[in-house]
């Protein structure tokens, strides 16, 4: 372990050693949200802690076990468009399977996903910096999806992990997300393999195993979990920054990710179907999980570290700390062990809100503190980051969990 992770941990410790290692690694809550709020507006009752991908699981297991996956990344590579046809070469059952999950639900709706992109050209400077700092960071908190990403073969390379997150971010806010010429249907179905495939590679590794508090990871409570460290909590801050956005926005908005989530294999009992139910949601399964793990100590150094590759000139790296404990609060930064930065963190709450309120009237920043600045190049950079395509990035199912 290197010498900052130590010093990260040691500072981190006080939680990790307040709840015990193994406290913090709190089970998930029993899943009390009413289905009468979600899309289907009813449900089987069946505890979604307990629900994986019942058409994925079994063939991404069976495709693992006879070693079939890097031929498949192979076929798969070629396919990126929603219209195109799959690839020929692809074994029967895989074949099957993509063509299967596909498919949109029978409740998307077009005209509204086209207006979510309206509304991602609108916002997509605040987009940026929320999924980045706010999501992003607030990830490194969800115990299970910090030790699923930290053992699995992405934690090894996080550079090239984010990159490929940050492709959803750029795919969903992307023209024609879900149209033929999109891309966003492509990255659904691949992930959901490799969330197949990572649900029968980490139960293999010792150090998963060892720190887990669940036999198979990545459950649909765990992706709707995920799901409000994204959209809701990117609409969450939205509002809280008294942000205006026509209702017909806010509602594709909602509704692009709930596809999202559809395509991600989320059953339809599980998508809260409106933002209030988004939010109660949130706070029933998002807000009581958040905690310190040594796993997302490690992560969050190394996601902090990441502002190198983002190639700022004016955000240091105590800049990037200080706005990333604004956007999560104490009590979380404090879990990741990220650094205090007295002044700095002062200045930043400060100024955010008056920043904010200044770029909605549209005013130049003249004569206004040199803060405003650091805040204007961390939401450019970002939306460069996440909503500008970059280099040609590819979701590969993965084979084995992180060797180190
Ligand atoms: C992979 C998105 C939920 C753990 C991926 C990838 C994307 C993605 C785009 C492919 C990138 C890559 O291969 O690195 C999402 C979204 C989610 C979600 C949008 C929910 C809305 C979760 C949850 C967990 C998780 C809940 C764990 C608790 C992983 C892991 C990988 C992965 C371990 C594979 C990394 C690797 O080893 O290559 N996810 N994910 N994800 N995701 Fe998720």
């Amino acid at each position: 372990m290197s010498e900052l992770s130590r010093r990260n941990l040691i500072r981190a410790g006080g939680a990790l050693g307040a709840l015990g290692a193994f406290a913090a690694a709190a089970p998930a809550r029993a899943w009390t949200w009413s289905s009468t709020g979600s899309i289907a507006g009813t449900g089987t009752g069946r505890d979604p802690r307990y629900v994986w991908d019942d058409l994925a699981d079994p063939v991404l297991a069976s495709l693992l076990d006879r070693g079939g996956v890097p031929a498949v990344n192979d076929v798969l590579r070629s396919w990126t468009k929603n219209g195109q046809t799959v690839p020929s070469g692809l074994p029967s059952d895989v074949a099957a399977l993509v063509n299967q999950t596909r498919r949109l639900p029978a409740w998307a709706d077009q005209a509204k996903l086209d207006l979510a992109y309206q509304f991602t050209r609108k916002r997509g400077l605040y987009l940026g910096v929320l999924y980045g700092m706010n999501s992003g960071m607030m990830s490194a908190a969800i115990p299970r999806e910090a030790r699923a990403v930290y053992y699995s073969k992405g934690g090894a390379d996080l550079t090239d992990r984010i990159a490929k997150t940050a492709k959803l971010g750029y795919d969903i806010g992307d023209y024609h997300a879900y149209r033929p010429d999109g891309e966003m249907i492509v990255t659904c179905v691949k992930t959901r393999l490799t969330h197949a495939a990572v649900r029968h590679l980490l139960p293999q590794s010792p150090h998963w195993v060892a720190s887990a508090d669940e036999d198979i990871p990545i459950s649909q409570f765990d992706i709707m979990v995920t799901w409000h460290s994204l959209a809701s909590s990117v609409w969450q801050k939205l509002r809280e920054w008294n942000i205006r956005i026509p209702k017909a926005e806010a509602d594709a908005y909602l509704h692009i990710w709930q596809v999202t989530a559809s395509m991600l294999g989320v059953l339809d009992e599980y998508i809260p179907a409106s933002w209030d139910e988004a939010l109660a949601q949130r706070e029933q399964v998002l807000v009581p999980l958040l905690g310190p793990t040594p796993e997302g100590v490690k992560l969050a150094e190394m996601l902090v570290n990441l502002g190198d590759r983002i190639d700022f000139t004016l955000v240091t790296k105590p800049a990037f700390e200080s706005v990333t404990r604004y956007m999560l609060g104490d009590q979380v930064t404090d879990w990741l062990g990220i650094d205090r930065n007295p002044i700095l963190d002062a200045t930043v709450a400060a100024a955010w809100i008056p920043f904010v309120r200044l770029r909605e009237l549209g005013l130049p920043l003249l004569g206004v503190p040199s803060i405003y600045f650091v805040f204007e190049e961390l939401i450019r950079k970002f939306a460069l980051f996440y909503l500008e395509p970059g280099q040609t990035i590819n979701i590969d199912i993965p084979t084995m969990n992180n060797p180190n």
